[in-house]
């Protein structure tokens, strides 16, 4: 059976819509290179993009909504359905992984009550493990609407969920502050990015990425020191902590119940 046509938005929405869709296409030399600002500018209204929002990106760009389809469907970052507030994003690539996205993921799951890509009851939180968003020098990395929240563990992050879902203020841990997903949308479609913090010329790159550009301008880093497990460095000697994971970490020589290398019963 033939699919009936994607209700219109009300008149007042429509035109709305059309004035801020004549200022992205203007943007570029062919139309429908705006295809990608206008999905996210539709989903800046609804929240996620419908059947209506694509429709209206076909019509304002003299594309077919099986063009327009195909595209929405293909990128992760437009919502096909209802969704909350928040986007609450664990990355569970390889380095968040094995510092602790993994168990993130898994203990929000149990503690808001959701599967990947599902919402809380209240519409706030939708749940989501995401790829490598570029900030592994800050791993295990929790994203809230596209905003930072560096070095996560299973507890802080539980508190991040709660306090979103109880309306009080959270900041991430670098840039501007958070706004709600509607908000980020219409952002990401190319309008102006007002709040204070946006533009950060630093790139918000921690000391353990701007190594390689110091590197790059000809200037020296200290040479990391690797000592033996077990020997801590002491003194003027201690090497600069250049991030959170280049701190002591608890390894198998530091922790006498998980010892390393082959068993008793192995060596005998
Ligand atoms: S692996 Fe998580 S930000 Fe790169």
């Amino acid at each position: 059976m033939p699919q009936l046509p994607a209700p219109d938005y009300p008149a007042d929405v429509r035109a709305r819509l059309e004035a801020d869709a004549k200022e992205v296409i203007a943007r570029y030399p062919d139309s429908r290179s705006a295809l990608l600002p206008l999905l996210h500018l539709v989903q800046s209204e609804e929240g996620h993009v419908t059947r209506t929002g694509m429709q209206f990106c076909a019509d304002v760009l003299g594309l077919t909504t099986a063009e327009v389809t195909a595209v929405a469907t293909f990128y992760t970052m437009y919502r096909r359905k209802p969704s909350g507030d928040y986007q609450v994003g664990v990355c569970t690539n390889t380095l968040c992984a094995v510092m602790g996205g993994d168990a993130i993921f898994e203990d929000l799951k149990q503690h808001l009550g959701v599967g990947n890509n599902e919402t809380t009851e209240d519409g706030k939180v939708t749940l989501e493990h995401i790829e490598c968003n570029a900030a592994c020098d800050f791993a295990p990395v929790v994203m809230v609407n596209w905003e930072f929240f560096d070095n996560q563990t299973p507890g802080s992050a539980r508190q991040l969920v709660d306090d979103l879902r109880a309306g009080r203020e959270v900041q991430p841990t670098r840039g501007a502050r958070l706004c709600t997903f509607k908000e980020t949308a219409r952002i990401l479609a190319g309008f102006p990015d007002e709040r204070e913090g946006a533009v950060d010329e630093s790139g918000g790159a921690g000391p353990a990425s701007l190594i390689g550009l110091r590197l790059a301008k000809g200037e020296t880093v200290p040479a990391r020191v690797v000592h033996p497990r077990g020997e801590a460095p002491q003194g003027d000697s201690a090497p600069e902590h250049l991030s959170s994971h280049d701190a002591p970490q608890q390894t198998s020589a530091s922790d006498p119940d998980h010892p390393a290398g082959p068993t008793a019963e192995e060596g005998e």
